[in-house]
């Protein structure tokens, strides 16, 4: 599929300045993963022979998250042309003809809806056509800001590219645009972007001079239009947004493609790594964090909000229920409304149906957690673990004091706070002793009475 080798560079060293942010712009979550985490996650089936993150000063996140892949870093950062100069030198000596890499990938880390499907487009495009530079031409509705494609004769040649800054009206009336996608040879890739300069409205290195430099030396400029629904570039808050609600989509389609019934596909919200099994119902409203799975046949019913949690097949969630990280709810489990779960894992068919805290617990099979059962996991300095056994069942309004176990088949009664380990099989009563007063009511009321 790709030709014989190609590296990766991503461009994320640009400072963001219309994020208005304190966070690098790649690191910003587009379903739950940052922005350069989903391009990280469309060229590993085309195994790069390296990819390389330019990155800017005071970026060690962004280097952080996307490690292993080397991180080079652009200091200071004067432009796209730069970028790439920089991420070049990563790939010293390895680049044809003396090296294997035949050609070099170059990503914009702000275009979070590329698919591999895409890259593997322009891999092949390139294999069958080889030129000096590809480019991925979109046509957006609206080309504003995005680098014009002035093409030569209608044979897929690309003369140059035009910043939107630097256009003439003629030119910004063309509605073919660059996507912040291109590659270029390995064996011109240094040559044309040592020769790109700064004569532009910004003052910076643009990347987008590459195009008339190779054109001026004789060299092959092409283009293979793409989805605009794939490039789209996020530069603003209002583009991250739109971009989300394009991801969004993408996600709905392909979780009821593989099987799930979403009542209203428009409220449901998914994580990128969301993992559903077959014949998941999932209700209006419900948002899936990061690191979710869901096993065939479940029910995820409406407000429930669920992040970093494993749901067995056949359970039913909610409404109104929260599970967050380290939730594993096992075959058949019920988990009600206001619920919350955290660190806990309920085995087969264990209910927990109301008003509930599990946190750093186990719970055993088939247990019973009545409304209002609270594990006090944390006493304001460490957290402790809550264990309850197979068939065990808390009555409402329990709370279980951790470090604690309630063993196999125990009741505990309700209202009681447990402080000690309960054996199996034991009744515990834990609560204040009751005292009934026959007739005292009455007497009560009169005396009250009297007294107003
Ligand atoms: C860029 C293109 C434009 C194209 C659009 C596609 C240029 C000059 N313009 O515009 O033709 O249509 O993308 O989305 O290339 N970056 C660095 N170092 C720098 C500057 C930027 O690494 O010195 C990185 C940014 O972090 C970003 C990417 O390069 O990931 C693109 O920069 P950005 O400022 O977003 O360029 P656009 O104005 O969107
Ligand atoms: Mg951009």
């Amino acid at each position: 599929m790709s030709p014989a080798g190609f590296a990766a560079i991503i461009l994320a060293a640009g400072s963001g300045t219309r994020m208005k942010s304190t966070i690098p712009k790649v690191l910003h979550p587009v379903a739950g993963r940052p922005m350069i985490g989903h391009l990280l996650e469309v060229l590993h089936p085309l195994q790069p022979a390296e990819t390389v993150v330019v990155i800017g000063p005071h970026m060690e996140a962004v280097a952080r998250f996307v490690a292993p892949a080397t991180s080079v870093i652009q200091d200071p950062p004067l432009g796209t042309g730069d970028a790439v100069r920089t991420g070049l030198a990563a790939l010293d000596g390895r680049l044809a003809p003396r090296g294997a890499i035949d050609n070099v990938l170059i990503l914009y880390g702000d275009t979070p809806l590329l698919t591999t499907a895409a890259l593997a487009h322009l891999l092949a495009e390139q294999q069958a056509t080889p030129a000096a530079v590809l480019l991925a031409g979109m046509r957006p509705a609206d080309p504003g800001p995005y680098g014009r494609l002035v093409t030569g004769r209608g044979d897929g040649e690309v003369e140059r590219i035009v910043e939107a800054a630097d256009a003439t009206p003629a030119e910004r009336a063309i509605g073919l645009c660059w996507g912040g996608l291109m590659l270029i040879q390995g064996s011109h890739a240094a040559e044309l972007v040592g020769a790109l300069d700064r004569n532009n409205a910004q003052r910076e290195f643009y990347l987008t001079g590459i195009v008339g430099l190779a054109r001026a030396r004789g060299l092959r400029c092409r283009m293979v239009e793409l989805p605009v629904a794939e490039l789209i570039g996020v530069n603003s808050r209002a583009e991250l947004a739109a971009a989300e609600a394009m991801m969004q989509d993408r996600l709905r389609c392909a979780a009821m493609a593989g099987g799930a019934t979403l009542v209203a596909p428009q409220t449901v919200f998914f994580g990128a790594d969301t993992k559903l099994g077959r014949d998941v119902v999932i209700e209006p409203n419900v948002t899936f964090g990061p690191g979710v799975a869901i096993g065939d046949g479940a029910l995820i019913r409406s407000f429930s909000h669920l992040e970093g949690a494993v749901v067995g097949p056949g359970a039913i969630v909610g409404p109104f229920a929260r599970l967050r990280p380290g939730a594993v709810l096992e075959t058949g489990v019920h988990v009600g409304n206001f619920v919350e779960i955290k660190e806990a894992t309920l085995g087969a068919g264990a209910k927990a149906n109301h008003l509930s805290y599990i946190g750093d617990s186990t719970v055993g099979g088939g247990a019973n957690i009545g409304a209002g059962t609270i594990t006090c996991n944390y006493d304001g300095v460490n957290k402790h673990r809550t264990t309850i056994g197979a068939g065990a069942f808390i009555g409402s309004n329990t709370a279980l004091v951790a470090p604690v176990t309630v063993g196999d088949g125990a009741i505990v009664a309700a209202g009681s706070v447990v402080t000690r380990d309960v054996p199996a099989d034991a009744l515990t009563l834990g609560r204040g002793q009751q005292i009934d007063k026959p007739g005292r009511a009455t007497e009560i009321r009169a005396r009250l009475r009297r007294n107003g």
